[in-house]
């Protein structure tokens, strides 16, 4: 058969970096929990038409990047591309909205987006984010940008992080700025790309997104979404951007800021790293005042961020962080198939104190087994030879210390749970 390989855009993690995956994890799930964040975990597939209405029909998501399928009973389903739509949906079925006036949820898990590969950027790739539902105040805003930057920071990324900041407005606002921009831009539009020209009969805001420098340099001079913000939007934004400063949260305020999904209203915010090349968004949120509404549930204000594992995971590789490798504690090296069965008890019995215990089980020479101990960074080797057998001992070797002793092996427990490792 023709060698077998992983899907392209889609990469295995393997266990020689699966404890970096953890140390973010455990970074997340410390944060959001101090935070008052409770985890979610929604299916990794869902219905189409989810995506569609909540995503935007009009989006690069929902237009060519899903992977939808048709199930045998007809319904159209799709692999989640992004969790926010996941999560409303089942704050809604699950009515979690009458629990507590505020839901604060927070989660981590697959994604999938036809994307074209390259760094930064997978087709299966991995997210974890917070929502918040139920309050519409700064106050909100500030809460959920506090986790990010206190979760940056942890993972020693926030010197290389920029705060791009911006407020999309209400929709009266929104309206008004379409016309605006559009008027601005129709006598440029024609020298524009297919891309922006479809972009300015469809989401014209999203035009404000463009990789083109000469079309950048055009924007520049373009009217900017802030002059059309209603007096609710500019409050609310000062009172957000008056609650950063008194945090000391560095942010840099992006008027062509708009994000790719059509669910936004109102702050939208992105966290760009120095580090990552071409995709620098580490993370991106929003508010989403009308996606309870939208998707069938009761006006409920929502506002939240996800953020890339994978783009961290770069990201903390380059500022240096130190994430443990979790070794074993203890090697067991028996060597003497006759003491097998006493091996299999006493690592029993250790693994009973929460140590970390490996066992060889290929029979192989006490030199080869010492070798593999060695190699898996243990802390000790615990060697049952021909003498340990005839003598009930049994010989401890330890790697921190470069020590070695041999000891009655009914001592062996209370020797391991005298120890703090
Ligand atoms: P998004 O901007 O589409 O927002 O994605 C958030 C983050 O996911 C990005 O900043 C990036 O780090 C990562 N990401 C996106 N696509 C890929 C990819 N193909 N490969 C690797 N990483 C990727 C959302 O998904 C919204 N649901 C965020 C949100 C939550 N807004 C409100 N609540």
């Amino acid at each position: 058969m023709k060698k077998l390989h992983s899907i392209k855009g889609t990469h295995d993690i393997l266990p020689n970096e699966i404890h970096k995956w953890k140390a973010l994890e455990s970074i997340v799930n410390q944060t959001c929990e101090q935070f008052g964040y409770q985890e979610i975990r929604n299916p990794i597939f869902e219905e189409t038409r989810l995506f569609s209405r909540s995503v935007g029909e009009e989006t690069d998501i929902v237009t060519k990047e899903m992977y939808s399928w048709e199930d045998v009973d007809g319904a159209s389903l799709t692999l989640r591309p992004e969790l926010t739509a996941s999560v409303v949906r089942s704050y809604i079925q699950h009515n979690l909205g009458t629990l507590s006036p505020i839901q604060r949820l927070y989660y981590s898990g697959p994604l999938f987006r036809r994307e074209r590969p390259q760094k930064g950027r997978q087709r299966q790739f991995h997210q974890f984010g917070v929502e918040a539902f139920g309050s519409n105040n700064p106050e909100q805003d500030v809460e959920i940008i506090a986790i990010a930057w206190k979760i940056l920071s942890l993972c020693g990324l926030a010197n290389d992080t920029t705060l791009n900041l911006n407020s999309i407005g209400s929709n009266e606002c929104r309206n008004n700025y379409r016309t605006a921009l559009k008027n601005y831009l129709s006598p440029y539009i024609k020298d524009f790309s297919k891309t922006s020209q479809h972009r300015f009969d469809t989401n014209p805001l999203r035009i404000l997104d463009t990789k083109s420098e000469k079309e950048q340099e055009i924007l520049n001079d373009a009217p900017k979404i802030s002059d059309y913000h209603n007096k609710t939007d500019s409050t609310h934004f000062e009172s957000l951007k008056e609650f950063l400063k008194d945090m000391d949260l560095p942010f840099s305020i992006n008027h062509k800021l708009v994000r790719g999904l059509d669910y936004y209203t109102g702050t939208v915010f992105e966290f760009n790293s120095d580090n990552l090349g071409a995709q620098d968004a580490l993370l991106g949120g929003g508010r989403y005042n009308r996606l309870v509404e939208t998707l069938g549930g009761k006006p409920t204000p929502g506002i939240g961020f996800a953020a890339g594992i994978e783009r961290f995971l770069i990201a903390m590789e380059q500022s240096n962080f130190d994430a443990k490798k979790s070794n074993p504690d203890v090697y067991f090296v028996c060597a003497e198939n006759k003491a097998l069965s006493r091996s299999i008890v006493i690592s029993s019995r250790l693994r009973s104190l929460n140590l970390k215990v490996v066992s060889d089980t290929l029979r192989r020479s006490m030199k080869s087994q010492l070798r593999e101990a060695n190699k898996l960074k243990v802390k000790f080797a615990l060697i049952l030879g021909e003498d340990e057998i005839n003598n009930s001992t049994i010989t401890l070797k330890d790697f921190t210390k470069g020590t070695q002793k041999t000891i009655p092996q009914s001592e062996v427990m209370n020797f391991f749970e005298d120890l703090t490792i």
